[in-house]
């Protein structure tokens, strides 16, 4: 999709739509006023029948109006101007955008308001190319499609090309996890990764199953035992900084498909478990993002790639596993399978030298039952740390909460046989405890787990969105990177 500045004023572009947005109890912001004086006060009388109020993400059609050279004029709800930031602004467009992308448009044009921060533009620009990005791979009729021209007003140059680079980074993400698992297994997505990495100029390594063998990744190969699918551990490596500058570490669980393994999830359990490989999508679309956007910055993204089987060879309840860092770890459920992917991971970012990491996981379905399904749930053993992860996402719109770390859940993960085991005693606190479980592998690097089971697959639709893979994440990995150092 070609995007690209408006020049004229907005009542003479030509174009399928134009979308244009309103603030709640306030009065017509720039484009909206100047389309309500050139449509002779449409505008004006939806607000005063009320058919217009600005909530947020209401989309009033205006079909063919007259006076200006669009056949449509889309208005969109902005709510309150106070609570005007970038997550409403990249709802809001989404929003627009998805219900005209149902249709085949050529044209459509972006004004959503005047002299507004580049940050807000940019949010629109990647709103628009969510909007228009469906979950219809496989379908003969698509329910989404693209535009051959997003024109968009009143912005810098600059935030178009952010905003394009943000939500093609979100979009990878979503293809990635929507993709059935046949197409995406380990060896695919490394080699996507690779693909990826020559495009943006980052460097990429990837370790086969002899090199995760000779590197002691005792605990990822064997969740990866039950698959013919053999696994795969990439490390990709940006370097826009300067060699002397610290390294933000980033790392995704990887599991393409999740079975539960002998410990087998049920049909219903099972259904959605290509997602499982979301933390590894958003960090491979965090990763092109912050490239494309040359971040001044040094990071390193290491995705644990595994498919966890059931057969002959797979891993078994009661097996005692060697960890990279020595730590031995008692297997009692095949399907707190992440963990298992993520203590080698982790273990390899440390050992990469990363100086603060962050981890994402589609890890417990304790999180989404504490958290629901739009909020990620952080964990970390650093506030700090934490409260720069919060920070970013509370800037992106993308709900965080955080739990707590205290030492008791650790008791939990004891095991008699091995230093500790792969679950807690019961369900309670189950997010948790996969944490305590992760803390074990980070040695004292300050670093934020971020369990993304809920809002990494969306079951069913949303207003601003598809169903399917979200690309959760994305955008406030790019922003910790933007305020990295
Ligand atoms: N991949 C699942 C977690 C999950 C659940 C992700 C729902 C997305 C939606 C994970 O590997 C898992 O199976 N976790 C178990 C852990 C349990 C065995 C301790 C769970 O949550 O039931
Ligand atoms: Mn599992
Ligand atoms: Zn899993």
């Amino acid at each position: 999709m070609k995007i690209t500045a408006i020049r004229d004023p907005i009542a003479q572009v030509a174009a399928d739509a134009v979308i244009v947005g309103v603030l709640q109890d306030d009065s017509l912001a720039g484009p909206a006023s100047e389309l309500n004086s050139a449509t002779s006060g449409v505008l004006d009388q939806l607000i005063e029948q009320k058919e217009i109020t600005g909530k947020r993400f209401e989309l009033v059609p205006i079909l063919a109006p007259t006076g200006v050279q669009t056949r449509q004029i889309l208005v969109v709800g902005l709510g309150k101007r106070e609570s005007l930031d970038r997550g409403t602004v990249f709802r809001a467009t989404a929003t627009a955008v998805r219900h005209l992308a149902g249709k085949q448009r050529s044209k459509v044009a972006l004004c959503l308001g005047e002299r507004w921060a580049a940050e807000l533009h940019e949010s629109a620009v990647a709103g628009a190319l969510v909007g228009c990005h469906g979950q219809d791979l496989y379908r003969a009729e698509k329910t989404r499609r693209a535009f051959d021209e997003l024109l968009v007003g009143d912005a810098e140059a600059t935030a178009l090309t952010s905003g394009e680079i943000l939500g093609e980074s979100i979009n990878l993400a979503r293809h990635l996890v929507d993709q059935p698992p046949s197409e995406i297994y380990p060896e695919s997505f490394a080699q996507i990764a690779q693909d990826v990495a020559a495009q943006c100029g980052i460097k990429i390594e990837v370790w086969d199953p002899q090199r995760l063998e000779s590197e002691r990744c005792g605990s990822l190969l064997a969740v990866a035992r039950g698959s013919v699918k053999t696994p795969r551990l990439v490390i990709m490596r940006y370097a826009g900084g300067s060699a002397d500058t610290p390294t933000l570490g980033l790392v995704g669980k990887g599991v393409t498909f999740d079975s539960g393994g002998l410990s087998l999830k049920p049909s219903n359990g099972m259904v959605d478990m290509k997602c499982d490989m979301a933390g590894a999508a958003s960090v491979l679309g965090a990763m092109q993002g912050i490239a494309r956007l040359k971040l001044p910055v040094n990071v390193i993204g290491l995705m644990g790639l595994v498919e966890n089987m059931v057969s002959g060879t797979s891993y078994k309840l009661g097996d005692v596993l060697t960890a990279r860092n020595g730590r031995t770890i008692e297997v009692r459920n095949t399907d707190a399978e992440g963990r298992l992917v993520l203590a080698d991971t982790l273990a390899v970012a440390v050992d990469e030298g990363a100086s603060k990491i962050i981890d994402l996981a589609t890890l417990t379905g304790a999180c989404v039952v504490a958290l629901g399904n739009d909020v990620v749930g952080l964990m970390s053993n650093d506030q700090g740390w934490c409260d720069q992860v919060a920070a970013a996402a509370g800037l992106c719109g993308e709900p965080a909460w955080q739990l707590p770390m205290f030492d008791e859940f650790a008791e939990q993960i004891k095991s008699p046989i091995a230093d500790i085991k792969n679950i807690g005693d019961g369900r309670w606190g189950g997010a948790i405890t996969a944490a305590k479980f992760l803390e074990e592998f980070v040695s004292d690097v300050p670093w934020t787990h971020i369990d993304i089971a809920g809002p990494a697959y969306l079951e069913k639709e949303k207003p601003w969105s598809d169903g399917g893979g979200s690309g959760v994440m994305v955008r406030t990995l790019v922003e910790v990177a933007r305020r990295w150092g």
